[in-house]
């Protein structure tokens, strides 16, 4: 079997990182070759731009520009990262992707989905992930998760952007419901994990 490139998504406060990390370590506890890596990042040019784009301490840019900077990062981490590693038969886990411009910059800042699909063809090969798990949760319930200073471009937005971020979350699980499989991600991070797991063991069975 073609090692499986696999992407978590969700609201901010969602328990992505912690379930990336989790999956992570399960795949090394079995001694399953993977790579984790995160977006905006994952390459030295990405992490540069992962900074001018989240940072809100200096440049100000429109959302478009905010969009290309984002495909130009996620170019890199393709071309560079994420194809040799599936190559060589490592699970590559992507901490947010294509699905997070999809609501942020398509529906949040309300660019369209049909543009951001076009450009994600042209400069980034269309190439979308394996399997993508959206873990869900009320956009309340996530700002209560968060319990920290809001201290990016995006957490610092109205409740309004992030209703319609998490609207276009669920719009995408329901038009490619193959690949975008949703989560809830209510209760303990032990429950969400077991809720992770069985999604990816029906998909890939053995490797987890
Ligand atoms: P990050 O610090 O990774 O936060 P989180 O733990 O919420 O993932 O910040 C990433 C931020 O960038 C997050 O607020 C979502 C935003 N973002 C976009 O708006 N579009 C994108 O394509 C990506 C990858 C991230």
């Amino acid at each position: 079997m073609k090692a499986p490139f696999i992407t978590i998504e969700g609201v901010e406060g969602a328990g992505k990182s912690t379930q990336a990390a989790r999956v992570a370590a399960h795949l090394e506890a079995r001694g399953v070759p993977r790579l984790a890596l995160r977006e905006p990042g994952g390459t030295e040019l990405g992490e540069k731009l992962r900074d001018l784009i989240l940072n809100d301490t200096h440049i100000a840019m429109e959302a478009g520009t905010e969009t290309l900077l984002l495909m130009a990062s996620r170019r890199e981490l393709i071309d560079r990262a994420i194809r040799p590693a599936l190559e060589a038969g490592r699970v590559v886990l992507c901490d947010r992707f294509i699905d997070s411009t999809l609501a942020y910059q398509g529906y949040g800042r309300g660019l369209g989905a049909d543009w951001i699909r076009r450009l994600f063809d042209l400069s980034c090969h269309g190439f979308y992930p394996d399997l993508t798990l959206l873990l869900d949760l009320p956009v309340e319930e996530g700002r209560e998760r968060l319990r920290r200073p809001l201290n990016d471009r995006f957490e610092r937005e109205e409740h309004a952007f992030h209703e319609r971020v998490r609207e276009g979350f669920l719009s995408i699980a329901g038009t490619e419901p193959e690949r975008v499989q949703a989560v809830p991600a209510h209760g303990s991070g032990d429950e969400v994990f077991e809720r992770v797991l069985g999604c990816l063991r029906r998909r890939f069975g053995t490797i987890f």
